[in-house]
């Protein structure tokens, strides 16, 4: 699969890490932390399109994040339902086309409504394509993917990328990522975009989410862009023909 990046543009996915220890080391309930990530969401969308990030998947909830205590999974759930409210017109203004990745039968009926809702509305946006992963596992996505396909009458493995970006929700023209950041000093994927991270340069930083910012941002971008991609070949690809 090409990459956005022949383009100039690059789609970058961050694992948001680091909330929790963020609140604890201030002696804070665990959810403050998460608010602050917010924060820190609402500093990266702003900051991307200048940096010529044309798509930003953010790991918002992961599937496996269900198995926290019930009182985080709920603050969680509360904190993105009132993101999808609050930054609405803001998205909308600013030209963001927002796309909810992941499962949504576990979500609440009305959060399902306010995704649907937002999606339609920020359809035409082109400044940039904000991702926000919820509920979502890459292996649960292959996984459904791969059955899908198993049960067509005439099985065609062309039509995989297809299935896997139809069952979690994405739409179909979304490229591979370039660019995978984790904040807090962890060095682990967690189940995020497994698929189309398969050529992504990673970057990993000691910052914790909530602390995360525009010259973070551009720190990243900028270590990115010296690295050389060779997708398998001998020499690096800067400008791939399409
Ligand atoms: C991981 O940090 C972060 C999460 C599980 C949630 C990410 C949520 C946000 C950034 C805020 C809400 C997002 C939106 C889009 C409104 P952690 O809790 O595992 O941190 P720890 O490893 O320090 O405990």
């Amino acid at each position: 699969m090409q990459s956005s990046v022949t383009k100039g543009l690059l789609h970058v996915g961050v694992i948001m890490d680091g909330n929790g220890r963020w609140a604890t080391g201030r002696g804070l309930p665990r959810l403050a932390g998460h608010r602050q990530g917010a924060k820190a969401v609402r500093r990266t969308v702003e900051a991307a399109p200048d940096l010529g990030i044309s798509i930003l998947t953010l790991f918002a909830f992961s599937a496996d994040n269900w198995l926290r205590p019930a009182p985080e999974v709920e603050g969680l759930m509360d904190l993105f339902e009132e993101f999808l409210s609050r930054e609405r017109r803001e998205l909308i203004d600013k030209g963001v086309r927002v796309e909810i990745i992941g499962r949504r039968d576990r979500l609440r009926p009305h959060i399902v409504n306010r995704i649907e809702r937002l999606e339609l509305e920020t359809a035409e946006g082109t400044a940039l394509c904000l991702r926000l992963a919820v509920d979502y596992s890459a292996r649960w996505a292959i996984t459904q993917a791969a059955t899908t396909l198993s049960r067509m009458a005439s099985p065609d493995p062309l039509l995989f990328r297809e299935q896997l970006q139809r069952v979690q929700h994405s739409s179909p023209q979304v490229p591979d990522l370039d660019l995978l950041i984790r904040t807090s000093g962890e060095q682990r994927l967690s189940d995020f975009l497994l698929w189309e991270s398969a050529y992504a340069e990673l970057y990993f930083t000691d910052t914790l989410w909530p602390d995360f910012d525009a010259p973070d941002l551009a720190r990243a971008v900028d270590v990115f862009r010296r690295r050389d991609r060779r997708f398998g070949r001998l020499q690096a690809i800067r400008e791939m023909a399409s």
